[in-house]
């Protein structure tokens, strides 16, 4: 279940609906599919696309998108330090970036400007689109990362980052996940 918090405001939300009403009042939409499938641990992508196929079609028809993967971040991940850097620093994408968590969570960053920076915590069954053109980031954790996630695409170039350089994200490299 999704955790918005806004650190400089000592801010956090678990209400789905409150969290849901808060993006949507930003342009970023939220939602949350269920599935009574618990995935052995490699599983394949045929079988978790299949398991969404019910909430992801019709998603996917409505928005027009193209392509769905899956991609999955663990501690067996090689390379995962150079991964975390690119996920790591502010930037944006000229398409929305569509991410459906299977399993695992991470942490999406936004630098909206006109307001706090906010970040949204997605667990198994959150569904976020970061919308083209703001800034953001993403973080799955310095140790132990466990990412299971759906990807929507309408044109996989569109998902190419264009980085900011701004370095604003190194302001909450601390900032640790605690539900009140
Ligand atoms: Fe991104």
């Amino acid at each position: 279940m999704a955790l918005l918090s806004v650190p400089e405001i000592n801010l956090q939300v678990s209400d789905s609906q409150q969290i849901k009403q808060f993006l949507g009042l930003r342009g970023i939409f939220f939602d949350q599919w269920s599935c009574d499938v618990d995935f052995e641990a490699d599983a394949s992508s045929e079988t978790i696309l299949k398991a969404y196929e019910k909430d992801l079609l019709p998603f996917m028809k409505n928005g027009g998108y193209e392509s769905a993967d899956v991609i999955s971040i663990n501690s067996t991940t090689e390379n995962y330090v150079a991964i975390r850097a690119k996920f790591l620093a502010e930037h944006t994408h000229s398409e929305d970036e569509i991410r459906f968590f299977v399993d695992g969570s991470g942490l999406f960053w936004f630098n909206l400007e006109t307001e706090p920076v906010f970040n949204l915590l997605c667990e198994r069954g959150d569904l976020i689109s970061v919308p083209s053109g703001s800034k953001h980031w993403f973080d799955a954790g310095e140790k132990n990362p466990y990412v299971k996630a759906i990807r929507i695409f309408i044109d996989m170039t569109g998902w190419i980052p264009e980085y900011t350089n701004s370095k604003i994200e190194l302001n909450y490299l601390d900032f640790k996940v605690v539900r009140k």
